[in-house]
């Protein structure tokens, strides 16, 4: 058996050595993403795992079923870059790792909330300027919040208990109520109710066709003034021109982003210099002292990397040679 891993960074290459060792199975690891320039790199191949935020085309999906393969492992959990008619017209089969660590997604998500509501941006700008005032800049603590949380998956979970240790009250909105949250009574029955009640929004799910900017200027208007908002989840969750009023107004307080809805091919990359970045709309959000904007970076840690290439590796193995896998996802 052999398997072809697309897009391997140097940091994932012990784990992908290690697998390979203990299972004895070949794997052939390239740099480069897996699109239309380089599909053809997967022929001979029986399965190909892959990692990437830009999209896997029909033109890709079409051209490695040309090739027999019907296997194909995501080292990340977001499926919302697959063509699903390409996926299905095919029958290849899909499994992506959905919890590669939940954790290391959720400290991200608390470190920028703490720092927003400590303003440490802000005296960070304020100390390298030789300016060590205390006022106007006072913080607000969490430990008097409420903090509204939308998606009860295995991110927004760890994300709640981190809020909880710091003594934060918790609301959640979700379609599905987990059964220990539940007898906790921290659900709310609409988005509304949690837009009118939170002090922070925390964002923890998937991108879907449904939930496309989901915070809109309606959504940011049912609000409270001075709101925190945290997306570490999907850029398509905000409407980013709608973000952008909402901070002008005051509406938005502050705001952690970790994604953001043009990423692709702007994320991960050197421009050298700040005014080299190629998208005016993502400069105005960065130059903002009151949002925190992370490069798409929560996932990335040492047990995610870990984690994302062997869970990866095996869900390959066990569709190859059994057609199916646990964290299969169903187009
Ligand atoms: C995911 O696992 O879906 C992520 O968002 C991480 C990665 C694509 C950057």
């Amino acid at each position: 058996m052999k398997i072809i891993a697309y897009g391997m960074r140097d940091d994932e290459m012990p784990y992908l050595k290690q697998w390979s060792k203990d299972n004895n199975i070949e794997v052939k690891a390239v740099k480069e993403l897996l699109d239309e320039n380089t599909v053809d790199l997967a022929n001979g191949y029986d399965g190909a795992v892959v990692y990437q935020q830009k999209p896997y085309t029909a033109e890709v999906l079409d051209k490695l079923a040309s090739f027999g393969i019907k296997s194909l492992s995501l080292r990340n959990v977001g499926v919302d870059n697959i063509d699903a008619d390409a996926i299905k017209r095919n029958g290849i089969k899909v499994t992506n790792v959905p919890a590669y660590s939940p954790n290391a997604i959720a400290e991200l998500t608390a470190t920028q909330l703490m720092r927003l509501i400590r303003r440490t941006n802000t005296f960070d700008r304020k100390i390298a300027n030789g300016d060590l005032r205390w006022a106007p800049d006072i913080a607000d603590e969490l430990d008097q919040m409420t903090v509204g949380v939308i998606a009860t998956g295995r991110i927004g979970r760890k994300a709640i208990n981190i809020y909880k240790g710091f003594g934060a009250k918790i609301i959640a909105y979700d379609i599905y109520h987990n059964p220990e949250l539940e007898k906790e009574g921290i659900y709310v029955d609409t988005l509304d109710e949690l837009y009118a009640k939170a002090d922070v929004i925390s964002l923890h799910s998937p991108a879907t066709k449904e939930n496309e900017h989901m915070l809109n200027d309606e959504a940011f208007s049912k609000m409270k003034d001075g709101v925190y908002i945290l997306n570490p989840a999907r850029g398509a969750l905000i409407d980013t021109d709608a973000l952008i009023r909402a901070l002008d107004s005051g509406k938005v307080g502050a705001a952690a982003l970790d994604v953001y809805e043009d990423e692709v091919g702007i994320f991960n990359t050197d421009f050298g210099s700040f005014d080299a970045i190629p998208d005016e709309r993502l400069k105005n959000l960065l130059k903002r002292e009151n949002v925190l904007v992370t490069p798409h970076i929560a996932f990335y840690t040492k047990t995610a990397a870990k984690n994302m290439t062997q869970f990866a590796l095996t869900s390959n193995v066990n569709l190859i040679t059994k057609g199916t896998d646990d964290s299969e996802v169903k187009f």
